[in-house]
């Protein structure tokens, strides 16, 4: 089957697609099919571009990038958000140029990636290791964005040093101790200091596990937040007025409030998200990403490619700060395939493009026939499961017209 541009059904991206030739012309050619309807943009151009190609190509590189990110910019929904690709070399740039096409005051967020350590044989250049890079995050309209917050892994949080012994009784009937004084008397010694000399770092660790295993009984008191609602600040003077008495704030939709001694009881397992499937203590997400390992890429989605390839767990973490499931990706510049295949693993719809027919032959396709086979233990699959037989469709691009180079109908598993 052969289809121009212009014949293309409204339903071509109701499947997924990857499709190879110049992101540009291709873009253009669906422009009126995907405008406004993409929830996340990854755009993450080669910046080591051969200068002959960008000679006859574009000439340089704003001249190169500018009309690609303002297709995307188009694709984009008022909700969605854009994530673009910069090494240090091209940063500035970069910037100056996103800022220009989806306006400054859209620009949400600069992200330093470390994505390389300084060992081995890298590390004979006497200048400082440069092992980081940047993603510079728009929006069509910041104030239509929808962000859903993120959380990553963090170590036991030593503040939440009290817990509640009893906490299946009625809250009046509390007691409370230090945490490292009652683990001390479980584990037979006669104080905290003789279980430190005794058991050295063994005990803050286990003091880390106890908490996590007992996370809602686990507590660390705080001042009563003078600026929090009436109902809170009148309980925290009452509760100072009878420091010894354990009292409670119950609130509609959210979780009740204990307070004792003047001071509100703040609950481990307030700190505790998923991740990986694990119940962990958890911090905010902010725009320093040291925690994603860009070490052993190359084996992800079987699928070698020396030109910038990402980390899966990357793209899952983009995609989870804008998307839900069923939502639209595109990445025009799709190199070995990373955002197609976290896409399929997180069950997101895409659209990616890539000008270089190796790439769609060698790494693409494979890649995605895999996955849509529940055939992939590589990257995002080693840490969750992902439910297969999901399909997508292979086009060519040649002189304006979108050709079908045939479907993958994955077999699905039984997760
Ligand atoms: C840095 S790589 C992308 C790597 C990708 N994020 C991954 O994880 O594998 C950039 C890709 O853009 C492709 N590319 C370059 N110019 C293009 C164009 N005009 N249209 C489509 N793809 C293009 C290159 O072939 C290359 O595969």
């Amino acid at each position: 089957m052969s289809q121009t541009a212009k014949s293309t059904s409204s339903s071509i991206i109701e499947q997924n697609l990857a499709i190879q030739g110049d992101n540009l012309s291709i873009l253009g050619a669906l422009a009126d099919e995907i405008k406004g309807k993409v929830q996340c943009v990854i755009v993450d151009p080669p910046y080591a571009f051969p200068k002959e190609a960008l000679k006859s190509a574009d000439g340089d590189w704003q001249t190169f990038l500018r009309p690609r990110i303002e297709a995307c910019r188009a694709a984009l929904s008022d909700s969605g958000a854009a994530f673009i690709h910069a090494d240090d070399a091209h940063l500035a740039n970069v910037r100056l140029l996103a800022d220009e096409i989806f306006g400054n005051k859209n620009f949400l967020n600069m992200v330093i990636l470390k994505t390389a350590d300084p060992s081995g044989l890298r590390s004979i250049n006497p200048l400082p290791f440069n092992q980081t890079e940047y993603l510079l995050i728009y929006t069509k309209d910041r104030k239509s964005f929808t962000y859903y917050p993120q959380f990553v892994e963090a170590g036991y949080d030593s503040a939440y040093r009290s817990i509640v012994l009893n906490p299946e009784a009625p809250y009046g009937k509390w007691k409370t101790d230090s945490l490292p004084r009652h683990l001390a008397k479980m584990m037979g010694y006669r104080s905290v200091r003789q279980a430190r000399e005794k058991m050295g770092l063994n005990f803050e660790q286990h003091m880390a596990d106890y908490a996590l295993k007992n996370a809602a009984a686990v507590f660390q008191s705080t001042r009563v937040n003078q600026r929090a609602g009436s109902a809170v600040v009148k309980l925290g003077q009452a509760s100072h007025k009878k420091p010894k008495t354990m009292m409670r704030l119950e609130r509609k939709d959210y979780s009740d409030i204990y307070m004792v001694g003047g001071r509100q009881l703040a609950f481990y397992a307030t700190k505790l998200n998923e991740v990986d499937g694990r119940m962990v203590p958890t911090k905010k997400l902010t725009n320093l990403w040291i925690d994603i390992p860009f070490h052993g890429v190359g084996y992800e989605g079987e699928a070698k490619f020396a030109e910038g390839k990402k980390p899966e767990r990357l793209v899952r973490r983009i995609l989870s700060m804008c998307t839900q499931p069923g939502d639209l990706v595109l990445d025009p510049f799709a190199g070995s395939g990373t955002t197609a295949a976290t896409c399929e693993k997180l069950g997101r719809r895409w659209l990616v493009i890539d000008n270089d027919r190796k790439n769609l032959d060698n790494l693409i396709v494979p890649r995605l026939t895999r996955v849509v086979n529940g055939l992939d233990d590589t990257g995002l699959s080693k840490v969750m499961e992902y439910p297969s037989g999901g399909s997508f469709k292979r086009l060519n691009y040649k002189g304006g017209t979108l050709v079908d180079a045939g479907q993958v109908m994955g077999s699905a598993n039984t997760v």
